[in-house]
C-alpha cells in the first residue's frame, strides 16, 4: 500500500520535478489516472463537462461534494483537490470555512481550491490557519466569467501582469500551498513562477510552471464542446467511443450479438 501524496509533498516540489495534475470527477477516471498524477484536481469544469452548464456558476457546492468522494474512493496515490463552487467562499471566511470543511470532512479529499486575487487573501489566511489546505488560482478564472467578460487570455496589458503577479504573491503569502495559473500570456506565467515562493500550476500558461494541469475530458478529446488553444490532445477517446456505440448497434440489428459467448446455454456441455 503506497501512501497518498500529502499536500506537504505537492508544496515540497517548488523549483523540482514538474507536478503532473489532471481532472478527475468520476470513479473509472480516477482509477485511471491515479498512477500517473501527483495530484488529482475535481474541478468545477465538471458543470461545462459533465452537466453542459454553459458556465461553472450553477455548480453546486452539492455536486462537487459527490463527485469529490467518488475521486477519493476510485484513487490511492494522488493528492485529490476538490475546487470550491462559485458562491460557496465568497461571502466571507467564515463561509467559506463552513463549505470547505464540509468538502473535506464529506469526501476525504486533501484540500480545496478556491479563485481570486488579493481580495481572497484574507480567506485563505482564515482556512489555512484552520487546518484547511488552499490551492489558489489566478490569471483567468472562469467563475469570473461575467466581471471579466469573457474567457480571453488575461496579462497582455502591463496593468493587467502587474494586477495578476500582485493577486498570486497574495495568495502565496496567504498559505496557499500551490497556485493555478491559468490562461496568461506565457512571460507573465514565468514571472510568477519565479518571483512567488509558492508551486504554481500552470494551464496555458508556461512550461516554466512548477507543474501543469489540463481538463482529462479534453485531452482526451471525449468533450465534444469547444475546447481552447493550450489543450494538446493526447487521444480520440470520443472517436472510439462512437465507433463502439455503432458497431453495437449494428450487431443488436443484425441479431449478431449477443453471440454464443454472451448468453447462457440451458445446460453445461
Ligand atoms: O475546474 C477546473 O477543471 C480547473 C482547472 C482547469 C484548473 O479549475
Ligand atoms: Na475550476
Amino acid at each position: 500500500q503506497v501512501k497518498r501524496t500529502s499536500v506537504p509533498d505537492i508544496a515540497g516540489r517548488k523549483g523540482q520535478d514538474p507536478v503532473v495534475v489532471l481532472t478527475a470527477y468520476s470513479v473509472s477516471m480516477a482509477r485511471l489516472l491515479d498512477d500517473h498524477c501527483d495530484c488529482l484536481l475535481v474541478g468545477d469544469s465538471l458543470g461545462m463537462v459533465l452537466y453542459g452548464l454553459d458556465s461553472t456558476l450553477p455548480v453546486t457546492l452539492d455536486m462537487m461534494i459527490n463527485h469529490g468522494a467518488a475521486v477519493v474512493r476510485g484513487s490511492s496515490k494522488a493528492c485529490v483537490v476538490v475546487d470550491l463552487p462559485w458562491a460557496s467562499y465568497q461571502e466571507s471566511p467564515a463561509q467559506a470555512f463552513r463549505n470547505a470543511a464540509r468538502v473535506l470532512a464529506e469526501t476525504g479529499a486533501s484540500a480545496v481550491k478556491l479563485e481570486g486575487g488579493a481580495e481572497m487573501a484574507d480567506t485563505v489566511d482564515f482556512l489555512v490557519r484552520r487546518g484547511i489546505p488552499v490551492m489558489g488560482h489566478v490569471g483567468l478564472t472562469p467563475q469570473a466569467v461575467n466581471a471579466l467578460g469573457g474567457y480571453r487570455a488575461r496579462g497582455r496589458s502591463d496593468a493587467e501582469q502587474a494586477k495578476i503577479l500582485g493577486d498570486a504573491k497574495a495568495i502565496a503569502e496567504a498559505g496557499a500551498f500551490a497556485i493555478v495559473v491559468e490562461g496568461v500570456v506565457e512571460p507573465l506565467a514565468r514571472q510568477i513562477t519565479e518571483q512567488v515562493p509558492v508551486v504554481t500550476i500552470g494551464i496555458g500558461a508556461s512550461a516554466a510552471c512548477d507543474g501543469q494541469v489540463l481538463v482529462s475530458d479534453d485531452m482526451l478529446g471525449l468533450f465534444g464542446g469547444f475546447t481552447p488553444k493550450f489543450v494538446k490532445r493526447y487521444a480520440e477517446i470520443g472517436e472510439n467511443v462512437s465507433k463502439a456505440a455503432a458497431d453495437y448497434a449494428a450487431d443488436v440489428r443484425s441479431r449478431t450479438f449477443p453471440g454464443p459467448a454472451h448468453i447462457f446455454p440451458a445446460r453445461k456441455g
